[in-house]
């Protein structure tokens, strides 16, 4: 079947990994990757399917309707899977404003112009039609102990991310019930697998780790994440798309809490046996720090639905994904490089703007 999806935020993280998957497993599929390449998007990322004959990158920014407007007329998507964004927890404490802008005008910028490209003079949307918003389990706040976020879980989120993630959420519901705009959203939990900025706790410390670094533990360390593998939740994304409910929501985890000090000592144990270091020596660059304000203590997703109704499950354990992660930073020391000094930006003017 021919069909055109835009991906927003498609070179980053877990956008490049959902580029990946839906360019390679279906090549009857236009894929657009619409990203402004901010400091989070990297083309290095996508270098394996950018001379693919059903892959086209549009350099757009999701804040400037000329633009978005330009790239939906271009192309005239029956599908578009919403992941750019302003994705740092703590970069969101330091300027909640950026994230306002991205996560909240951005998203409304890019429901308005599928509005005028869907349900012009009052029309229905096509029944292939589908707004899909990537949106995180972080909306519903922090857990204590026990239980698990629920997709009837109410709203609580804590962090200006948070807030504007949540914000964005109910746009996309309320385009859905005023205009009948197909509209639904996923909620994922921790994601951590290859192309991961390191400014994020899972590359940042394998990245300090490899190089000798303090290992900064925010708080007394005992902050619980529910992990999912980055390729696990493409596969996710994948199977939502082509048959989840409209109007409906669903929650994505990995059934994995782990404490972030048991993560990082976890680390610290498979990087040392990696690179033959004596057992207990990269455990030492553990340094507690300031605790990061508003800190969520725990989340932990129930992901009951999206199996028993859509039957997703995630493929890969934790140990698996994890040692695959560590070999991948290891083997790609020269993406690591580009990205903590900012030299990827140079791909796109290599690659694409002297075309
Ligand atoms: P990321 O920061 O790695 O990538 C964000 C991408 O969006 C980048 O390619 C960037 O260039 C692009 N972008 C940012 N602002 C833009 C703008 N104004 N116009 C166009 N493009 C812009 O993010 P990520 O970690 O891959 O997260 C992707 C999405 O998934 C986000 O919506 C995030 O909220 C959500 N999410 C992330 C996680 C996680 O663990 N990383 C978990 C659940 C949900
Ligand atoms: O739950 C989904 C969310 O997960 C996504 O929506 C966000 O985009 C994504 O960034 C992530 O948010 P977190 O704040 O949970 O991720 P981060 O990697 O920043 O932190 C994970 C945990 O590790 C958290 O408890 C804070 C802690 N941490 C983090 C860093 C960067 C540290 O102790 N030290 C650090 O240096």
């Amino acid at each position: 079947m021919q069909r055109t999806i835009i991906i927003t935020g498609g070179a980053g993280f877990i956008g490049s990994h959902v580029v990946r998957l839906f360019v390679k497993k279906y090549p009857g599929y236009r894929i657009v990757n619409l990203d402004a390449l901010t400091y989070a998007g990297n083309l290095e990322n996508l270098a394996d399917v950018e001379n693919a004959p059903n892959y086209i990158f549009e350099k757009a920014n999701i804040l400037n309707v000329g633009e978005i407007d330009k790239v939906f007329n271009d192309y005239h998507p029956d599908g578009i899977i919403h992941l750019a964004a302003e994705s740092h927890v703590d970069r969101s404490i330091l300027s909640p404003l950026d994230f306002v802008y991205t996560n909240v005008i951005g998203t409304v910028n890019l429901l308005n112009a599928a509005k005028k490209i869907w349900l012009t003079n009052n029309q229905e949307a096509g029944s292939r039609n589908l707004f899909y918003h990537v949106s995180t389990d972080e909306v519903y706040g922090a857990l204590g102990q026990t239980g698990f976020f629920a997709e009837e879980t109410p709203y609580s989120p804590n962090s200006p991310y948070s807030a504007s993630k949540a914000s964005s959420d109910h746009f996309v519901r309320a385009y859905g019930e005023t205009y009948h705009l197909p509209v639904i959203t996923t909620h994922c939990s921790n994601n951590y697998g290859p192309n991961h900025f390191p400014e994020k706790l899972i590359p940042l410390f394998i990245n300090n780790v490899i190089h000798k670094k303090p290992l900064p533990v925010y708080g007394d360390g005992l902050y619980t994440r529910d992990w999912l593998y980055v390729k696990d939740h493409a596969t996710a994304i994948d199977t939502v798309f082509h048959k989840g409910k409209i109007f409906d929501t669903y929650n994505i985890g990995g059934f994995n809490e782990w404490k972030n000090i048991d993560l990082v000592k976890l680390l610290c144990r498979l990087i040392d046996e990696k690179l033959g270091r004596q057992a207990g020596e990269s455990e030492k660059l553990i340094t507690y720090v300031k605790d990061r304000p508003g800190h969520d203590r725990r989340y932990a997703i129930d992901a009951t639905k999206i199996s028993k109704e859509l039957g997703w499950r995630p493929s890969v354990t934790f140990e698996e994904g994890l040692s695959e992660t560590i070999d991948w930073y290891l083997q790609n020391q020269e993406w690591l490089k580009h990205v903590t000094s900012g030299e990827y930006q140079k791909y796109y003017d290599l690659q694409y703007s002297k075309q």
